[in-house]
């Protein structure tokens, strides 16, 4: 688990990217390391920096921040009492550009994943992020793993890309240590599954043995959306994992990018402002060590398929 870094030199030499380089970095971000562009490979022309820069959302607690769809090319989460249209059309074209350019540059980067993405969202993130008055499962100085409630993944990773567009501040994160270990070692034993459990059933125990209580799935979400989810909440609201479990802190310099698996690499930001973050979700058969996805280590843990 580390930082992996990826100068500008070795990006614009000339060579078209190997298919083995690919796979490479693909299996690094799969055994969790962070792929890290100190200068980011992301044009964003300087007239779209200096607009998101001037932006400042009013109400810290109505939004986390600004996500933008790019499926259908809408925007949410912006403060509509104080922004004019015009504004509006002008974020949505940025962000439209942002989302375009990231695709098109991990197209090649991350060559074995692209046929078998789906595109989510991005965001913007014009607030300061130390200091923050957000719920307890909001907060995002808290070390955890990324699950989305209203968007189960069944299986697929959640792979994001990260610019931090402050001008002179570094963006500061702590991460931990990958998934696999971090479960065996924060969900007790009795995680076992019994011999003829059923995805549910599995998923029942492994709830009550990290205790969380037992594990209701919902019709929309598989056991694996729901125990990540439990998971993300359990992380967040366990005083001991916050405080015992192994930190290594990153900060990323104004100017860089970064990406990660931020399913498996439990991560926290605890200070800076003004981001922009692509997400993908990419799909298990996609992997290219797909037995080191968490699906497969949790399928292990339960004995029983989970999606
Ligand atoms: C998060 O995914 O927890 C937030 C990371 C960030 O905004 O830097
Ligand atoms: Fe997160």
């Amino acid at each position: 688990m580390g930082l992996v870094t990826i100068t500008r030199e070795s990006l614009v030499d000339g060579r078209p990217l190997s298919e083995e380089r690919a796979r490479a970095w693909c299996a690094q971000l799969e055994a969790g390391d962070i792929l890290y562009f100190p200068e980011t490979p992301i044009a964003i022309p300087n007239d779209d920096l200096a607009f998101l820069l001037g932006q400042q959302q009013t109400d810290s607690s109505l939004h986390k921040n600004i996500a933008y769809k790019p499926i259908i090319d809408k925007l949410s989460g912006v403060d509509t009492k104080t922004a004019d249209a015009a504004a509006v059309s002008r974020l949505q074209s940025i962000m439209r550009k942002y989302s375009q350019t990231v695709v098109k540059f991990l197209t090649e980067f991350l060559s074995p994943y692209h046929a078998n993405w789906k595109l989510d969202y991005a965001s913007f993130r014009p607030q300061e992020e130390q200091g923050r008055d957000l719920s307890l499962r909001r907060r995002n100085d808290l070390l955890h793993t990324d699950a989305f409630p209203t968007r189960p993944t069944h299986g697929a990773r959640i792979l994001r890309f990260f610019n931090n567009i402050h001008p002179t501040r570094t963006r500061d994160w702590v991460v931990g240590d990958p998934f696999a270990k971090m479960v065996h070692e924060f969900a007790p034993k009795e995680i076992a599954p019994e011999p003829d459990s059923a995805g549910s059933r599995a998923m029942k125990s492994l709830g009550r043995a990290v205790g969380l209580g037992a594990a209701i799935p919902s019709l929309k979400r598989s056991p694996y959306d729901d125990f990540m989810m439990r998971f993300h909440n359990f992380l967040k609201e366990n005083p001991r994992f916050q405080s015992e479990s192994p930190k290594y802190p990153w900060n990323f310099p104004a100017g860089s990018s970064w990406m990660v698996y931020t399913d498996t690499v439990p991560h926290a930001v605890l200070a800076g402002q003004y981001a922009l973050e692509q997400t993908f979700l990419v799909s298990p058969e996609a992997l290219v060590a797909p037995e080191t996805s968490p699906l497969k280590v949790l399928e292990g843990i339960a004995g029983a398929p989970l999606v």
